[in-house]
């Protein structure tokens, strides 16, 4: 039975990816997911200053998943670069770098920067604020969108990943501009929202942000639908990142389009352990309903 699967040129040994931010950037983390079973693993995004992020507390759990509001905290470019490289250096798997920038300019910048460690891809988060915009997130433009890719792309050769936003009208034509500027791949999707959760003791907004990202089993629903559409959509491979916790959630999201699954609010909540996990359930799926490749699954939904 085979696992494998293929983004742009690189294989992966199996369909699961540490998706960013939950393990943050260090090279031990990244390590740890890797030698738990995850087929490839993506940093927390790197910004071009070093940022605290919000106060405490920046994560809350909910019954169906977590908000988020951690603020981008970054340790700063160059001890980023530094973990980059010992990630890059130490990982057998392939290792994608998650950046982001607050201009397009900025994006280009960051791109050939954290290209000095040569990771086998590198993630444009396009899900930040665009300060130009008045906060609308870049990703929420297809335009936008489609010049930071351009710009990134004319600042590297390594294959590039454009991370979308679903908090969108449309997220196929945000999928067309981006794969037309020559985005190798498109992962989808960040975190919904924002969301509030009220602490009805105190009357206050548990966050010190007030308000956070969705993520986790209620958003999954929001990702296999934003997944089928972008699929439908482009040629690109997809990678479908929410709300996956087992091997039938990784198995929906393959039968929606997507060529692997990122795992995030999972890592949080059953550790690293949920790889193997997620592989080992769909390895049973699969011989249960005889699958011998992933490729029989891939896209499986669109008839
Ligand atoms: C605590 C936390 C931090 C995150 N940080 C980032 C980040 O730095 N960059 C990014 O692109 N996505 C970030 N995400 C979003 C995840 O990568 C993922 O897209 C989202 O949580 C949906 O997947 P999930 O339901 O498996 O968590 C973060 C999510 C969480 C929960």
């Amino acid at each position: 039975m085979k696992l494998t699967t293929k983004l742009a040129k690189i294989k992966l040994d199996n369909p699961t990816i540490l998706a960013s931010g939950v393990l943050g950037v260090t090279a031990a983390a990244l390590n740890r997911a890797s030698k738990s079973g995850a087929g490839a693993v993506t940093t927390k995004s790197i910004g071009p200053q070093r940022r605290e992020g919000h106060d405490n507390p920046v994560v809350v759990e909910l019954d169906c998943g977590l908000l988020n509001a951690v603020g981008l905290s970054c340790p700063g470019p160059e001890e980023s670069l530094r973990e980059l490289t010992k990630a890059v250096k130490s990982i057998d798997k392939p290792v994608i770098a998650s950046f982001y920038g607050k201009s397009i300019l900025e994006f280009g910048h960051m791109a050939e920067f954290i290209s000095k460690a040569k990771p086998d891809f590198i993630e444009a988060n396009i899900s930040c604020p665009n300060v130009g915009e008045f906060g609308l997130p870049f990703g929420c433009s297809a335009k936008t969108a489609g010049k930071i890719t351009k710009a990134v792309k004319n600042s590297t050769d390594i294959p590039l990943i454009v991370k979308l936003t679903p908090n969108v009208v449309d997220i196929r034509a945000i999928a067309i501009e981006v794969e037309k500027n020559g985005a190798d791949v498109i992962c989808a999707i960040n975190t919904v929202g924002p969301g509030m959760k009220i602490d009805v003791t105190s009357g206050y907004p548990i966050l010190s942000n007030k308000t956070g990202g969705l993520s986790g089993e209620c958003i999954k629903p929001i990702a296999v639908r934003c997944v089928y559409e972008i699929s439908e959509s482009v040629d690109i491979p997809v990678i479908g990142v929410g709300g996956v916790s087992s091997g039938i959630d990784a198995v929906e999201m393959l039968m929606a389009g997507a060529a692997a699954v990122g795992v995030g609010t999972a890592v949080w909540h059953h550790g690293v352990d949920v790889f193997q996990k997620i592989t080992g359930e769909l390895m049973d799926f699969m011989s249960e309903n005889n699958y011998s490749s992933l490729d029989e699954i891939i896209g499986r939904s669109h008839g």
